[in-house]
């Protein structure tokens, strides 16, 4: 029996996409149009996803052309593959014309041609992604679950749709774990001993490509968990042999979110995640997964500020020179080495730098200096990297105490 999940869409849909479903699938009752992939798995587990990736069977370009002249959506089209979006107001609808994909080689990027709703369907990763729902009129809310998809969602089992689906695209080892931990199912049992088997096939990826899996999964809520999982399953070393997913790592996670850094998570979870490794493992990686260069300059900063942190295990240490051995370092790397040092009294101090040292600023200017008769070039700039100095180590505090500060500077230069 079709299973109709109309009632569903009316419930949770919210009201301005569903009446726009409803227009587009009546533009499209001829053709055929589709709500697909994440969206409709999220529709049954009760998940908030506004992600609404729709298919076409038929040229998905003009029908999106057409839904953007009577209503005020902003139109991007991408004629290379066939894709259009719809930005409405507060969300979006993802338009794809449906294609079948074949691979040339394991890990090369399929080849595409347009095809039904079965093609599409047939070429995505997992059963719980596979599932399709009608938006045209006369069949609205139709169930299209071709692989058993919602049979998989009730006994919550991860199961690709054919037993080379790794071979022909291995970032889908990464994906089955993350959806497993995500939504806290199970790899079913033919699928984890696939992926077991396959789980090589992640160097026919190219670095780009593992590099956005990676950065997908340390966006998850519990990131940890996929990493200790993709540990566990012997695919984390597919990325570099050095990784681990070890308690360690889940500890120092948990402490970074309950940190709350105000920078980037997933750029301090990557600093974590290569604390262990040597500066010629972090270099392996890095030029493996080609980084780009913000993320590089953390994870180098990381390793260089770990070498260093016996310097900052001494509790003789002034402020000015806990700032001094930290101002060059990226804000992430400081927090990571905060996290993971093993010395409390240098965690101590990097705490310091963070929450203090880092703002400290002297309240007169180089303008200031000039005005009260400085010669501006290099003096300018001693004077004030002194004054600095002194304001972190709570010599000076107000304006005036900086103006005596200058004043018997200059004395001592003339005298
Ligand atoms: N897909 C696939 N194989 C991939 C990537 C994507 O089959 N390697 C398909 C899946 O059907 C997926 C859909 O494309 O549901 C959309 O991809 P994506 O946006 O990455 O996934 P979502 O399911 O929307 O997942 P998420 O909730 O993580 O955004």
């Amino acid at each position: 029996m079709t299973e109709n999940l109309s009632s569903q869409l009316e419930k949770y849909l919210p009201r301005p996409v569903l009446a726009l479903a409803k227009i587009a699938g009546k533009e499209a009752s001829e053709l055929g149009l589709y709500l697909v992939g994440g969206v409709v798995r999220d529709l049954f587990l009760g998940r908030a996803n506004f992600d609404f990736d729709m298919v076409v069977e038929g040229d998905a370009i003009s029908l999106a052309r057409r839904l953007a002249k009577d209503s005020q959506a902003k139109l991007t089209i991408h004629s290379r593959f066939g894709t259009a979006k719809l930005n409405y107001p507060g969300f979006s609808f993802d338009l794809a014309t449906a294609r079948s994909e074949t691979y040339s080689k394991p890990g090369a990027l399929p080849t595409v041609k347009p095809g039904s709703l079965k093609d599409d369907l047939i070429r995505r990763d997992f059963s719980i992604n596979a599932m399709a729902l009608c938006l045209m009129p006369h069949r609205f809310g139709e169930l299209i679950d071709l692989y058993n998809g919602k049979d998989d969602l009730d006994n919550r089992l991860i199961r690709i749709l054919h037993p080379n689906s790794f071979i022909d695209d291995a970032t889908r080892i990464l994906r089955a774990i993350r959806y497993e931990q995500r939504l806290g199912f199970k790899l079913e049992a033919e699928t984890e001993k696939l992926l077991r088997r396959d789980a090589t096939m992640l160097d026919t990826i190219s670095g780009d490509r593992i590099r956005h899996e990676l950065e997908l999964i340390l966006k998850e809520d519990k990131a940890e968990l996929v990493l200790w999982r993709a540990g566990e399953l012997d695919v984390l070393r597919q990325l570099h042999p050095s990784l681990k997913g070890n308690g360690w790592l889940s500890q120092k996670f948990e402490q970074a979110r309950k940190a709350d850094i105000r920078a980037s998570l997933s750029t301090l979870y990557l600093c974590l995640l290569i604390y262990n490794l040597t500066d010629k493992e972090n270099e392996r990686f890095i030029s493996r997964l080609n980084f780009p260069k913000n993320s590089t300059q953390a994870m180098r900063h990381t390793l260089q500020l770990k070498s260093q942190l016996h310097g900052l295990a001494n509790l003789q240490l002034k402020p000015s020179d806990i700032y001094q051995s930290l101002h060059s370092y990226t804000t992430t790397a400081i927090h990571a080495n905060t996290l993971a040092s093993e010395s409390a009294i240098a965690s101590q101090h990097l705490q310091l730098y963070l929450t203090k040292l880092r703002y400290v600023k002297t309240l007169l200017s180089g303008e200031d200096l000039k005005r009260m008769g400085i010669t501006p070039g290099l003096q300018i700039g001693e004077i004030l990297s002194a004054l600095h100095k002194a304001r972190l180590n709570g010599e000076i505090r107000t304006r005036k105490e900086e103006e005596n500060f200058v004043h018997s500077w200059r004395q001592r230069q003339s005298g």
